[in-house]
């Protein structure tokens, strides 16, 4: 049971980062795998690169916060696989300002990308995951849910709703075999926090807060998420993995 041989799974947001390091993990693991992004060419090359190594991969270009775009995953799903055994809502987004600096769209895009977005999608793949019989949803939220760390309040507000989104759907589906949960990192090398780390300022702070004294890599996060899909956590649902390096349990 440690592997996810012949399991389906769909990550959205998986030509980069923590989506990109999952999609490589569920694939070494034996599922296959429907990973989703806005930018063509990136989902072109990375389906390239995965199938020339042999592997069981397809990406197609959808956006999580447009119904269409939905739609696609979810019609691919339907003549593809029929069932689904595993759902990953990472792709997220932020934009970090104080809070009277936000204009209505940014706020919006914030919140769609990062909490609609997921809601809806785990609503439309619902049938699939319940045929499946041993459906998970995972969830990738932040550690910004849980405390402040300057993120900028609409990302913080996604998040944290995203984790009831979590526990509600986790009560809600149980009955149906559909097992609902969330990891939550703190700073995590991928492209989206390369131009915030590059600043010494703010990578000294970072380590400061942090017992383990660095930040963690895509891939130590992709190990959780295969982790809360595999059946061997099948008595887990409604929780939230804090993959912090200890910065949350952090007093002085
Ligand atoms: N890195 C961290 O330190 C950290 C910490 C806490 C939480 N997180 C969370 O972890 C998740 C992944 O973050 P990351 O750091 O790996 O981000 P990243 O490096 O920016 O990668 C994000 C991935 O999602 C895709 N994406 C973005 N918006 C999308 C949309 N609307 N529809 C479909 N795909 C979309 C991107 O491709 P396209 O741009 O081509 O669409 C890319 O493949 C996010 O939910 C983020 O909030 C990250």
């Amino acid at each position: 049971m440690w592997d996810l041989k012949g399991q389906t799974a769909v990550v959205t947001g998986g030509t980069k980062g923590i989506g990109k390091a999952t999609v490589l993990e569920f694939l070494e693991l034996g599922a296959r795998v429907l990973f989703t992004a806005r930018n063509k060419q990136d989902v072109v090359n990375f389906e390239k690169e995965l199938q020339d190594k042999g592997f069981e991969a397809i990406g197609i270009v959808s956006d999580v916060s447009v119904q269409e775009d939905r739609e696609k995953t979810v019609h691919w799903v339907q003549n593809n696989w029929q069932a689904l055994d595993i759902l990953v809502n990472n792709a997220g987004v932020n934009i970090r300002k104080k809070a009277l600096d936000y204009s209505e769209e940014e706020f919006q895009k914030v919140l769609n990308i990062n909490l609609i977005a997921p809601f809806e999608l785990s609503r439309a793949l619902h049938p699939f995951l319940k045929k499946s019989k041993v459906g998970t949803v995972i969830n990738v939220a932040s550690v910004a849910a849980l405390q402040d760390v300057g993120t900028g309040t609409p990302y913080a507000m996604a998040k944290s709703g995203l984790l009831q989104q979590t526990r509600s759907l986790a009560v809600e589906w149980a009955q149906e075999g559909i097992r609902v949960n969330a990891v939550s990192p703190w700073f995590t090398e991928t492209p989206l926090t390369e131009g915030f780390l590059k600043q010494d300022e703010r990578m000294n702070g970072i380590l400061g807060r942090t017992p383990l004294k660095r930040i963690a890599k895509a891939e130590e996060m992709a190990s959780i998420i295969a982790f809360l899909a595999m059946e061997k956590s099948s008595y887990i649902t409604g929780q939230n993995i804090i993959a912090d390096g200890g910065m949350s349990i952090n007093a002085i």
